[in-house]
């Protein structure tokens, strides 16, 4: 949902990392771009439609001077994106020059009444009243940093703010409400970014920035301070992500690439079973979970409830972030709250998050690290996946899953003994070899998916723990192929959704070996004798299925059925990547959607 990014750099043109920044942070809109750098002639900005690669080529966007700028890359929210609606944006004289990930939401009202007092605007779109309010108060003789306090004082909503100004051109200032911003430091060079891949290559030293500081860049260094001007110590951070964790490392999509990682990325989250241990032991008393989170990480979270329903039995429930207030009278002290986000700054789950904090305990599994579901929620699980640039969540979920595994595992332990302990820890140490093979029947799945690539709708069904995969196969293919897609509990498909089936529609079962295994079976067979194309994700030894079915992807019958959810969704992921290909799209980059939702 937009990024921003700025940079003070030494005896050194910013013009070439800006853009090489927005291209970094293009996983949180594509829509559009654009840079302004500031010197002693004044602001400059090229801005227009489209992608960083395309605008450069047309604006020679690399070719602005000054060693002081800022980019954005946009997400629409207010106003179509086009050149005019693009970031930067600037007041009426070309003085000032500012950036915004948000949304603020009485600008409405501060348009007019600036209009009223002479302003001109020339865009559609909310942010421009940041512009124009910085423009007002520096006209009343304050300096950035004095009219953005008082801009603050007006504005109402969410942002990251960064703003630059021809009267001082060796300076940013920046600050954030509800919408991330992190601060860059590398010997005399200071960056902010909306997150770490955008200026990974340029420096590890990252400084988290909470809601309501003000970050101060100039030649001098960084300063941050709060809103009555006192400086506040910070914490550097050295991150041990590496650049080649960001890059696409020979691969054609970051999206394949980062299926691929999934078996090196379940060592990493393994390896975090001490924590997870610490955290459930200091969590006390709970006698209800409640997992809160949206997309990809709500059907982790689905997994969860039938974890620790069926081995635990503690009452769980799993809530939607942006529908969660809904419920907040239900919530006790001993309710524990999960809270599951890749990107730890999705807007609903955060505004979900500040909730619970004052009705429950809650524990948040995040995989960026310092981000603010992770700081704002008492306990926290990193799933260590590395940095994840493609928009459909991939490892990520893998990640999510073992984190929700271990923590099951150790609640198990701790309330009734041994047996769900040890039973989920032998299967989590076979999982990196059993995603590896199933890796390697991508050749396979390639030629399904040019069979499938035309159709117009396709449907999921599985029961039990299958049920999310079969929820998280049809979202990985809706996203990414723009196929319509519904993923049902099977039992639930004569309730309705069997009068959609009809002859040729794919129909993905997902039928592991389990206690559930002779209903799906026969939930297969209904949407066959109703002219179904059956693709079964099943066991190599289940020859039943296998001979009821068009297509099979057969997965090794030593795979536990508990840990089903863990391997029967990767061929549904290299799925929806190879049909998204077959079908000329871009799977990193699906239209209408961003890597981090930041608005509500
Ligand atoms: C998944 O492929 C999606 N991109 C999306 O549903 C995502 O999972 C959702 O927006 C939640 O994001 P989070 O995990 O970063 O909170």
């Amino acid at each position: 949902m937009c990024g921003i990014v700025g940079c003070i750099l030494k005896n050194r043109e910013v013009a070439p990392v800006l853009v090489e920044a927005t291209g970094k942070l293009e996983y949180r809109g594509y829509d559009s771009v654009g840079i302004a750098t500031v010197d002693n002639e004044g602001i400059h900005i090229k801005k227009d439609a489209g992608k960083i690669k395309e605008v450069d080529k047309k604006l020679n966007v690399s070719n602005l001077p000054g060693n002081t700028g800022i980019g954005h890359v946009r997400w629409a929210t207010h106003g179509v994106p086009n050149q005019v609606n693009a970031h930067p944006h600037n007041d009426c004289d070309n003085n000032i020059a500012i950036v915004h990930n948000g949304i603020i939401e009485n600008y409405g009202d501060i348009k007019i009444s600036l209009e009223k007092e002479g302003h001109t605007f020339k865009s559609d779109t909310d942010t421009e009243v940041i512009a124009h309010l910085l423009e007002k108060f520096m006209g009343k003789g304050k300096n950035l940093e004095e009219a953005m306090k008082e801009t603050l004082k007006i504005i109402e909503g969410s942002y990251a703010i960064a703003a630059i100004c021809k009267s001082n051109p060796h300076q940013i200032v920046a600050t954030r409400k509800e919408s991330p911003l992190i601060v860059g430091v590398e010997g005399d060079e200071s960056y902010i970014a909306s997150d770490i891949p955008a200026i990974l290559k340029y420096t590890k030293n990252i400084i988290y920035i909470d809601d309501y500081e003000l970050v101060v860049l100039d030649k001098e260094g960084v300063a941050i301070k709060d809103l009555k001007g006192n400086i506040i110590e910070k914490k550097i951070d050295v991150i041990d992500w590496t650049e080649d964790m960001a890059e696409k490392e020979g691969y054609d999509f970051f999206t394949i690439k980062e299926i691929n990682e999934e078996p090196t990325t379940a060592k990493n989250t393994l390896k975090e079973k001490t924590e997870v241990e610490k955290v459930v032991s200091s969590i006390g008393d709970i006698d209800r979970i409640c997992f809160v989170a949206c997309g990809t990480s709500y059907h982790a979270s689905l997994v969860g409830k039938y974890l620790i329903e069926g081995l635990i039995g503690i009452h769980t429930d799993v809530l939607l972030a942006s529908e969660f207030k809904h419920s907040v009278k239900t919530l006790t002290k001993n309710t524990l709250c999960i809270f599951i986000s890749q990107s730890g700054e999705t807007a609903d789950t955060i505004k979900a998050l500040k909730l619970a904090n004052e009705f429950s305990k809650t524990l948040s599994i995040v995989n960026v690290l310092g981000s603010t579901i992770a700081r704002e929620s008492d306990h926290t699980i990193y799933t260590l996946a590395g940095p994840e640039i493609g928009v459909a969540a991939t490892k990520s979920y893998i990640s999510q899953l073992i984190s929700i595994y271990l923590f099951a595992a150790y609640l198990a332990k701790d309330k009734d003994g041994f047996s769900g302990f040890n039973r989920i820890m032998d299967s989590l140490e076979s999982l990196p070899d059993f995603i590896e093979e199933i890796l390697s029947k991508e050749d396979q799945i390639i030629e399904i998916a040019k069979k499938y690539k035309d159709v117009f709708n396709f449907v999921f069904i599985g029961r039990g723990l299958s049920f999310p995969t079969a929820m998280e196969g049809s979202l990985k293919l809706k996203e990414i192929s723009y196929i319509h897609s519904e993923g049902y509990a099977a039992g639930e498909l004569k309730h309705g959704p069997l009068a959609l089936i009809e002859d040729g529609i794919p129909v993905v079962v997902v039928i592991p070996e389990d206690e559930d295994h002779g209903k799906s079976l026969n939930n297969l067979k209904e949407v066959k004798s109703r002219g179904a194309d059956i693709i079964a994700i099943v066991s190599r030894r289940d020859t039943v299925v296998q001979s009821e079915s068009d297509e099979t992807i057969c997965l090794n019958e030593k795979i536990d059925p508990i840990i089903s959810p863990l391997t029967y969704i990767v061929p549904l992921q290299l799925l929806a990547y190879h049909i998204s290909l077959a079908r000329g799209l871009d799977p990193d980059k699906p239209k209408n959607l961003a890597k981090c939702v930041t608005v509500e």
